[in-house]
């Protein structure tokens, strides 16, 4: 964060247009792989806009990253699975001495994906947002079954694994069920992500965004029970309100967003 805070202190319009400028990003960014999806949540904050790079382009965005300070890809999307370079991209980050985390709908999973994760010592987010019923109805089809199946496989194979829970309003009680999913699962991290109206969410804000009650009410629950889960659960509150994320859009551009698109900060065209 205070990388994130000395980043946006040195941005002038100079600095932007400066192509020599030798950057000096924050360790960990989000790398958007394509903006394709296999899912259809009405709130995705990164919606299907047509943006799907080749692997050649992705390896040299990375590279650059890589040059200019990135320790940590952070693979997301769009839903990073479904493309087909992934594994050669986790595969390339690693040679390099990077770490790699990737953010999945858990929807495919192959057995060659699955081994590079391992090896490659991948840290992986996968987004699960209540019981069957809710999670079909939040992703847009029948997925429950395939994710919940693919934590349980990457569990298994030892890839260091978490859940990603984004709630919306009046859907406060998935977070007692998908933490005590994650206890049987043997998963040992949560993450509570509260709606932010971003991307398509920004049109079903009305649906979807908790009230400041509600909010409050939510952290509190959270707060709640990682008390009560201590030692079995480490339970998160993450909140992209709260701190910009950098993020590498799958058009090239390096933006620092914000909760609403209207506050986000162009960096950088990576060439
Ligand atoms: C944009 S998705 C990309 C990765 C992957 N497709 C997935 O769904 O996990 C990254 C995370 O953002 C969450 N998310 C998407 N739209 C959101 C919104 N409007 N508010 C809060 N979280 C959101 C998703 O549930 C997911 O956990
Ligand atoms: S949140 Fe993830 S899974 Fe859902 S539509 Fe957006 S990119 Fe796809």
């Amino acid at each position: 964060m205070n990388q994130q805070r000395k980043l946006l202190k040195n941005l002038t319009p100079d600095y932007l247009h400066d192509t020599n400028k030798s950057f000096d990003l924050p360790s960990s960014i989000c790398f958007r792989v394509t903006r394709y999806c296999n899912a259809h949540c009405n709130f995705c904050l990164a919606p299907p806009d047509g943006a799907h790079p080749d692997v050649e382009t992705l390896i040299r965005r990375l590279d650059w990253l890589l040059l200019h300070g990135v320790e940590t890809i952070h693979f997301c999307g769009g839903e990073p699975t479904i493309h087909p370079g992934l594994p050669v991209l986790l595969e390339h980050v690693n040679a390099k001495g990077g770490k790699i985390k990737l953010t999945t709908n858990g929807i495919t999973l192959s057995d060659e994906l699955l081994k590079i994760l391992h090896a490659t010592g991948s840290q992986v987010k996968v987004s699960l947002h209540g019981n069957r019923e809710h999670h079909d109805a939040i992703v847009g089809r029948k997925a429950f079954e395939h994710t919940t199946c693919n934590i349980g496989r990457l569990v298994r194979a030892g890839v260091r694994t978490s859940v990603q829970t984004t709630v919306v309003a009046g859907a406060q009680e998935v977070v007692e069920w998908v933490a005590g999913f994650c206890l049987e699962t043997k998963v040992r991290r949560l993450s509570i992500m509260p709606f932010i109206p971003r991307g398509n969410g920004l049109t079903r804000r009305e649906d979807y965004e908790l009230s400041s009650i509600q909010r409050r009410s939510l952290r509190e629950l959270v707060a709640k029970k990682r008390r009560a889960f201590t030692g079995r659960l480490d339970l998160r509150w993450l909140d992209f309100s709260a701190s910009p994320l950098l993020v590498a859009k799958a058009d090239g551009r390096v933006i620092l967003e914000s909760s609403t698109e209207a506050r986000d900060i162009l960096i950088y065209q990576i060439p």
